[in-house]
């Protein structure tokens, strides 16, 4: 059955753990869905991990788009949620409703995500009114790394806790149907977990989230360029592709790949008269 934003709230009601990862294309969101994931989230890492990018900064509503419908060919009951990508929305109420609309007519995306707090609760309530769906996403947000200084926990002093607590109600209060929580410390995400009604997904935010989210090339052990202490290895895909590529570089090389069971034939006779 499709994953939508009654399936989370339900399943925050009922105390059942929402997982989710972020995927970028068709084949890896079929393996997931199999998986039994409940939603996905084209995020705007992919300018870090498909990319290549040092951050977020530069990835495009084209990006977003392109990636988005990959992904979203490849699901059927995951949810799939896309990214607002730096400066698709911070600018008006307008561009942030008419980018979130692109990302679901041009992305096939089921809802939208955005980072920030108060400031952005004008486009949450505009985006929401339009009939789609926000997720927000508070803490460490990587569209800000400027302003914050890099990429760090977020929320350990009193004052900065308690504006997390204040932008976390006022998100919810704006229309947004769940929240991210990034680099928070487990007992504050956790107190915010139970103050909220939506649900929250933690990634370095602890087990007292209502739900969790990693980046799916990290989880696998597929990007090693650096790994943030939240990263757990599901997997040493990273490893075992490497192997498989040096497999066939050698196959290649000793000319033992392609044999006849990978080759295609033509008849003899045929074959006779082109001599
Ligand atoms: O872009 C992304 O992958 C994200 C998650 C880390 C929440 O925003
Ligand atoms: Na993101």
């Amino acid at each position: 059955m499709k994953n939508t934003v009654r399936t989370f709230a339900e399943m925050k009601e009922r105390g059942e753990k929402i997982s989710m990862l972020t995927c970028y294309d068709y084949s890896t969101a079929k393996l997931q869905e199999k998986a039994g994931i409940n939603a996905i989230l084209v995020g705007d890492s992919l300018g870090n991990v498909m990319l290549g990018l040092p951050d977020t900064l530069s990835v495009t509503m084209e990006d977003m788009i392109t990636f988005g419908h990959a992904v979203a060919r490849g699901c059927h009951d995951t949810m799939v949620v896309i990214d607002m990508p730096f400066m698709s929305y911070q600018v008006s109420i307008e561009q942030a409703v008419t980018n979130a609309g692109r990302l679901m007519k041009e992305g096939r995306g089921n809802a939208v995500k955005l980072e920030g707090g108060a400031a952005v609760c004008p486009q949450i309530r505009a985006i929401t009114d339009a009939g789609i769906p926000v997720m927000a996403h508070l803490g460490m947000t990587p569209q800000s790394v400027n302003s914050l200084g890099g990429n760090r926990v977020q929320g350990k002093n009193e004052e900065a806790a308690k504006q997390l607590i204040d932008d976390a109600l006022a998100i919810e209060k704006a229309g947004a149907f769940s929240v991210v929580l990034e680099c928070v410390p487990a007992k504050l995400a956790a107190l915010i977990t139970k103050k909220l009604t939506i649900p929250t997904i933690g990634i370095g935010g602890g087990a007292g989230c209502d739900g969790q989210i990693l980046v799916y090339q990290d989880m696998l052990g597929l990007f090693s360029d650096y790994t943030p202490k939240f990263v757990k290895h599901f997997g040493e895909v990273g490893a075992a592709m490497e192997a498989a590529f040096a497999a066939y570089v050698k196959e290649v090389q000793a000319g033992t790949f392609p044999d006849d069971a990978h080759s295609f034939k033509i008849d003899d006779d045929v074959m006779e008269r082109l001599y």
